[in-house]
């Protein structure tokens, strides 16, 4: 059975925030990410919401695939110019709001994903495309978002990754995308103007590290005690509290509860 997006409501409450702001749904393509920044690099740098039914090559964080069948995710990309004055931040403020539109259970994993009970349920890929207009530099942000909806295989992992189903009974990619778009719309608006500092303790409120022993990709162990006004991870170690800012240091929980 086709799905029905109803993108003429979304596009109704989108287009206010985002003059010039339309709606594409396709059944297929490579990736809506790698679409968008391809479409940027050409000169389209218009507000868009891009959603595919079914990706063939969706891509993750630090080069790594993102694999979803047709009807068991909800995948999209949304293309907007972005000016803020900082962009630290970015990825946290999208998943703050994802998370706070589709369920309480849902936590935070800095800097990029959406878990529930340490299982991973949602990422996010941000990309940007850089460009000149009149002389002054331009910048198109790609957000790129992935939410399980159906159960799908461990695929090697120790545990299989969260659904968005066993949280909201039925879900369909449709249900999901018009609960987040309005308050994502509205958030991008919000950081442009006032950065991270403001959803700080919104993010606060579902971090899935905080106070929980963490191991960092480059080696580093501490505990970790949640974000800094401009997002960035704050890890007390042995040398003292540490602020991570890089998203190429993944950070793993090492035990509930952190020394
Ligand atoms: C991650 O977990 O590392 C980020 C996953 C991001 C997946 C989404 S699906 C829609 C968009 N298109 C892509 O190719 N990737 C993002």
């Amino acid at each position: 059975m086709a799905v029905r997006w109803n993108a003429e409501s979304l596009w109704q409450q989108v287009v206010p925030l985002w003059p010039g702001f339309t709606v594409e749904v396709l059944p297929e393509i490579d990736s809506t990410n790698t679409e968008l920044m391809r479409r940027a690099r050409a000169g389209q740098t218009d507000p868009v919401l891009l959603v595919a039914e079914r990706q063939t090559a969706g891509r993750g964080r630090l080069g790594r695939q993102w694999q979803s069948a047709a009807g068991a995710s909800l995948t999209f990309s949304l293309g907007v110019p972005l000016a803020p004055a900082d962009w630290s931040g970015l990825s946290l403020v999208v998943g703050t709001v994802v998370a706070e539109a589709l369920h309480p259970a849902i936590q935070l994993k800095w800097p990029n994903d959406l878990w529930v009970e340490d299982r991973k349920l949602a990422g996010i890929l941000i990309e940007t495309a850089n460009w000149s207009s009149g002389g002054v530099a331009q910048r198109y942000a790609v957000i790129g978002v992935g939410i399980n909806l159906l159960p799908r295989d461990a695929e090697g992992l120790s545990t299989p990754p969260a659904c968005l189903q066993d949280l909201w009974s039925e879900v369909q990619a449709p249900d999901a995308l018009a609960r987040l778009m309005p308050p994502l719309a509205q958030a991008l608006r919000d950081f442009e103007q006032h950065g991270f500092a403001p959803f700080q303790t919104r993010f606060m409120a579902r971090d899935a590290l905080r106070d929980r022993a963490v191991a960092l990709s480059d080696g580093t162990a501490g505990t970790a005690h949640g974000v800094a006004a401009d997002g960035a991870l704050l890890v007390h170690t042995l040398r003292g509290m540490q602020t991570i800012t890089s998203s190429e240091v993944s950070v793993r929980p090492t035990g509930k509860e952190g020394a």
